[in-house]
């Protein structure tokens, strides 16, 4: 008889979500992507592959743009996770998410929550990209609807509005 693999106890792991300081009881490598959707109910970000491929899970961790079905929950400790639910400011839509909005870049919305999130941190601090920068920028990003033209242009629109601002 052999003994049954041991399954690591779970732990508590703090860190920020959306501004908000929150604490999780957690088996160390469970999926971000599940304690987000599961414990903290914050459904935006999708589970496309589970396997890095297509970005629908995407959320911003200290910065970074992350598929959270490849962060094991332990390494978000004590780090600033930033979720599509956190980009509107109350009723106010980001400029992203109304530029996606007006563009018809969002059709059957499985890819929209990452690929809002990846142009977000695409346009962090940049006032012209080209549509090859766009593209390049979003290529960790799937989308099966939109063929990426209205994608794009939304990206663009965006980033005209934050000159204009
Ligand atoms: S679900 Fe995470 S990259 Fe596809
Ligand atoms: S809008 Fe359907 S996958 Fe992108």
């Amino acid at each position: 008889m052999t003994d049954s693999p041991e399954v690591p106890a779970k732990a508590e792991i703090s860190f920020t979500v959306n501004g908000e300081p929150k604490t999780v009881r957690a088996h160390p490598m469970e999926r971000l992507l599940d304690v987000l959707r599961q414990q903290l109910r914050l459904t935006g970000a999708k589970e496309g592959c589970g396997e890095g491929e297509c970005g629908s899970c995407s959320v911003l961790m200290d910065g970074m743009l992350v598929n959270s079905c490849l962060v094991p929950v332990l390494q978000a400790e004590g780090s600033s996770v930033v979720t599509i639910e956190g980009l509107a400011a109350g009723e106010t839509l980001h400029v992203v998410q109304e530029a996606f909005l007006e563009c018809g870049g969002a059709q059957c919305g499985i890819c929209t929550p990452g690929m809002i999130l990846a142009a977000f941190h695409l346009l962090n601090g940049k006032t012209e990209l080209t549509t090859a920068e766009i593209r390049e920028g979003l290529s960790g990003n799937l989308c099966r609807c939109t063929g990426y033209s209205q994608i794009v242009e939304a990206v663009a629109e965006a980033a005209r509005r934050r000159t204009a601002a």
